[in-house]
């Protein structure tokens, strides 16, 4: 069955951004001239998503006004003839059906994924985190969604990672079935080192099928006292055909100051407008430290 629908959750707090993530969302947050969650939903769009919803709370309707229109400053722009400005102004209000649910209470993110029931409704879906950008050729959920049709299956995106590192992802158990494909049959949510299936750890990217639901519905808080989803997708694995795809691309992590601060002079190093002048800059600035 064809994936035509993306979740992205983004109810979290952000407490690793602060101060600037209480009032702002980290997803609303400027990667050199766009926010975060921007480019996210820019990547299911050129996977041929055509439907998102993002779960929020409270704290972060500037994410759906900044998809919607804003005819003053259209009007204001169109008349002082900064056509460029204004395209990029409106094309971000016509992206894609972006719909919103709140997530009431911040229970994590297995939690946040259950608040998406009545938008999924029975088919497979995408999840793409808030807070993770991936930079690659092929969009990193189309090649997830190429995996799930394939084999009729849940898909998780994977990349080997370091042994100090896997502790704070989650580490698959996984036996080979195609390039670069593997079959689930377990996982654990941040290991200890005893605990390493593999080093093959989930970064961001899903195609869940719909009997997440139930299982989220009825788990448990785990790890950290919140509803987690590798715990729902443990379950889901037992249950029905999971896979993974060590996906091509570079991921970064926004909802940590490295990881922004990475992402940020990557892709200003990839801006027409900023790259050659950033190049020059970071030369300078080298030979002074
Ligand atoms: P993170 O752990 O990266 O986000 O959750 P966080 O909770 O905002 O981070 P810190 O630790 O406080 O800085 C992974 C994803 O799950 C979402 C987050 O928005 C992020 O996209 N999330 C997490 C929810 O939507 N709801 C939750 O209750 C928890």
């Amino acid at each position: 069955m064809k994936v035509r629908k993306a979740v992205i959750p983004a109810a979290g707090l952000g407490t690793r951004m602060l101060p600037a993530t209480k009032t702002v969302p980290k997803e609303m947050l400027p990667l050199v001239d766009k926010p975060v969650i921007q480019y996210i939903i820019e990547e299911a769009v050129s996977a041929g998503i055509e439907d998102i919803l993002v779960v929020t709370n409270r704290a972060k309707s500037a994410m759906d006004d900044y998809f919607d229109y804003y005819p003053e400053l259209e009007e204001r722009l169109g008349r002082a003839g900064k056509e460029r400005e204004l395209q990029e102004v409106r094309r971000a209000a016509d992206l894609a059906n972006i719909f919103y649910v709140r997530q009431k209470e911040t229970k994590g993110l297995g939690h946040a994924i259950w608040r998406a029931k009545r938008f999924v409704g029975d088919e497979p879906f995408a999840v793409l985190l808030g807070d993770d950008i991936m930079r690659s050729d092929k969009p990193v959920i189309g090649q997830l969604i190429d995996a799930a049709e394939k084999y009729a299956a849940s898909c998780v995106g994977v990349q080997e990672v370091s042994t100090a590192a896997i502790s704070k992802y989650s580490s698959v158990k996984v036996e080979p079935l195609g390039p670069r494909t593997f079959r689930v049959t377990d996982m654990v949510e941040k290991p200890r080192p005893e605990e390493i299936f593999s080093h093959y750890a989930i970064l961001g990217r899903y195609v869940l099928r719909p009997g997440i639901f139930d299982i989220l519905e009825n788990l448990k808080p785990g790890y950290g006292g919140e509803i987690q989803l590798t715990d729902g997708l443990r379950e889901l694995c037992k249950q029905d055909t999971m896979t993974a795809v060590d996906f091509e691309g570079k991921r970064y992590d926004t909802g940590n100051l490295k990881g922004f601060l990475e992402a940020t002079i990557d892709f200003s190093l990839d801006h027409p407008e900023t790259g050659a002048w950033l190049r020059d800059f970071l030369k300078e600035k080298a030979s002074t430290l």
